[in-house]
């Protein structure tokens, strides 16, 4: 609607001011008093033409004016002046009507956001580190990522979603060296010569052991650093260990994924490795790097330091497989927007990264976009960094096998309390989807950029702006639905929504503000436009529910095609959340 009516507006303004050039200035009320949505354009149009012939006397004029060029439409119902020069729109009711019975019989698909259909979209998300440990954050990157993926998704675009695994790199060289020492000691025990599963089982464990020899013993310290140089000159044996590693780290990440249910192609660091030294090379060629201090540096304008390309030492590290990357997603990949998620910590280095790119041609005004969207921190309860008590990481599989076991208690419970049956599958599948839906959830309704507290209880709460609750609203719509025993799809071909209560105006205008809520998202790259636009429709319903009774009233047809609809977006929601609903609890 948005859209539609930025469109009639930039008729009336073309027609109205020809030469002023103005785009239209469109935006929903904040006051619903007022009107549905607003045009702005009076004020500043008023401003630009003062002093020039024939200038409008006052920005009401300019807006009279405008009001005076709109063409014919059956959107707008009525318009009206406030203050200098505001216009209020007000909808046609028939017009919402319809669009939700067209939503009802034709399905979703024609409410996504315009503008993305068959374009590249890459996303660089969740990430994890091999061998070391997921941490919340990565927890974060993964929530937030996919959900940016489901919305691109839905706007029927070509997303890839990647994960640039942290696969490659100087700590290897310890680890392989610590796996073989373990080997030899079980060969002097009198065990066999052969990898043992067990030398893998616990890489967090591996990595700790590893990382307090390497600081410990110098003679380790050389030997690891001799198997790094191994590595990268392609040695089997140190290449097929190298793979245990990754392998049981992978095994690790997809339990975590499946569990989420976030999909990702995994294409981790070592995938860019052998393209590295072309990549220097081509920015020392084109003078986009130069030498300083012996590293190779990329001097970007308005940064206080340099990305660095090189090291001193010949070494490539985290910036020059960017670049690399980068330049494959660009050139091979033909990406139209590349977009990365991890905590804002990394700003800097994905502006020097852009910055190089730009100096270097890869990027240019009017080409493929690029994006970093940065996340704050995971608070525990104190509002410190979020750890155990003993002030370890926190494990991500035990914040959901928490999540979860909290949940089927009280489901257990409410339906015990109910004297309902309780059937332990049912109690599991919905434990599920709340307890993972809450810890997602959580995540996403806050603005990405704020640091939020995590805390099961606020989560878990089955009052306010949670998932516990959306989930519940959500069955009791699905419950109306199913009592009053209508085909409603057969229903909503036949018979009308009617819009006389104000209560089911409000309802449906929200309810066609989906779109709306979701350019929003995909503007701001902002999931919380999703949550909040959500959470506002569950409130918009419960307040038409109170005011309007649904099953027995004359008005039940319609009321139940409102009803209907508003499940069908929340559930829209859910599932660009990766939250799965649930139709009973
Ligand atoms: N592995 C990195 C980390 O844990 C995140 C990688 C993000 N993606 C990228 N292309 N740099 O911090």
């Amino acid at each position: 609607m948005r859209t539609e009516l930025a469109e009639l507006f930039r008729t009336a303004l073309t027609v109205s001011y020809p030469s002023a050039g103005a785009e239209p200035v469109v935006a929903a009320c904040n006051n619903a008093k007022n009107g549905d949505y607003q045009c702005n354009n009076a004020m500043a149009l008023f401003g630009k033409l003062k002093g020039t012939e024939g200038a409008p006397k006052a920005p009401r004029d300019v807006a009279n004016a405008i009001l005076g060029a709109l063409p014919k439409n059956d959107l707008v119902a009525e318009t009206s002046l406030a203050g200098p020069g505001f216009i209020n729109i007000r909808l046609n009711r028939e017009y919402l009507s319809k669009r939700i019975s067209g939503m009802l019989t034709g399905g979703l698909a024609s409410w996504a956001p315009t503008g993305h259909k068959g374009k590249k979209v890459v996303i660089d998300f969740s990430s994890p580190n091999v061998a070391k440990e997921m941490h919340v954050g990565h927890l974060r990157s993964t929530i937030i990522g996919d959900t940016l993926c489901r919305i691109f998704e839905y706007c029927e675009s070509d997303v890839l979603r990647l994960n640039h695994v942290g696969d490659w790199g100087t700590q290897f060289g310890m680890l392989i060296e610590h796996m073989a020492d373990t080997r030899k000691a079980r060969v002097a025990a009198g065990g066999e010569d052969k990898d043992a599963d067990e030398d893998v089982a616990d890489l967090q464990e591996l990595y700790r052991a590893a990382k307090k020899r390497f600081d410990e013993e110098e003679e380790f310290k050389t030997r690891a650093r001799e198997a790094v140089t191994r590595l990268q000159s392609g040695d089997p044996v140190s290449l097929a260990s190298w793979q245990r590693i990754c392998a049981a780290s992978r095994r690790e990440f997809e339990a975590l994924y499946t569990r989420l249910g976030v999909t990702l192609q995994e294409r981790g660091e070592s995938f860019y490795n052998p393209m590295l030294k072309d990549v220097v090379d081509e920015l020392k060629a084109a003078g986009v790097a130069t030498i300083d201090d012996g590293a190779t540096c990329v001097f970007v304008e308005g940064q206080n330091v340099p990305l660095i390309v090189q090291k001193s030492d010949g070494g490539f590290g985290y910036a020059s497989t960017d670049m690399a990357a980068l330049k494959h997603r660009l050139n091979e990949e033909k990406a139209d927007w590349i977009i990365y998620v991890t905590d804002v910590g990394q700003s800097q280095h994905f502006e020097l990264v852009f910055g190089a790119a730009k100096k270097a041609g890869w990027l240019v005004e009017g080409g493929p976009k690029v994006s970093h969207v940065g996340f704050g921190l995971v608070l525990g309860e104190d509002g410190k960094r979020f750890r155990t008590r003993s002030g370890d990481l926190v494990r991500l599989v035990e914040l959901l096998d928490e999540a979860k076991s909290r949940c089927a208690k009280t489901i257990r419970e409410r339906r015990e309390e109910n004297g309902e049956e309780v059937v332990e599958a049912e109690v599991e599948e919905a434990a599920c989807a709340m307890g993972y839906g809450a810890v997602k959830y959580a995540d996403l309704k806050n603005h990405r950029t704020t640091n939020y507290k995590f805390s099961f209880d606020d989560m878990l709460n089955l009052k306010g702006n949670t998932a516990v609750y959306l989930l519940y609203a959500h069955a009791r719509i699905a419950g109306i639905v199913r009592k009053a025993e209508k085909d409603v799809y057969a229903l909503a071909a036949s018979s009308p929504i009617s819009l006389d209560h104000p209560k089911e105006l409000e309802l449906a205008l929200h309810i066609c503000k989906l779109p709306e809520a979701l350019e929003d998202a995909i503007e701001e790259l902002a999931p919380n436009r999703v949550t909040d636009y959500l959470y506002d429709l569950s409130e918009k319903f419960n307040s038409f529910y109170v005011d309007c009774k649904v099953i027995g009233s004359e008005q039940e047809a319609s009321r139940l095609l409102l009803s209907e609809a508003t499940a069908v977006v929340m559930r829209k929601c859910f599932e660009l959340l990766g939250i799965k609903p649930l139709y009973r609890i």
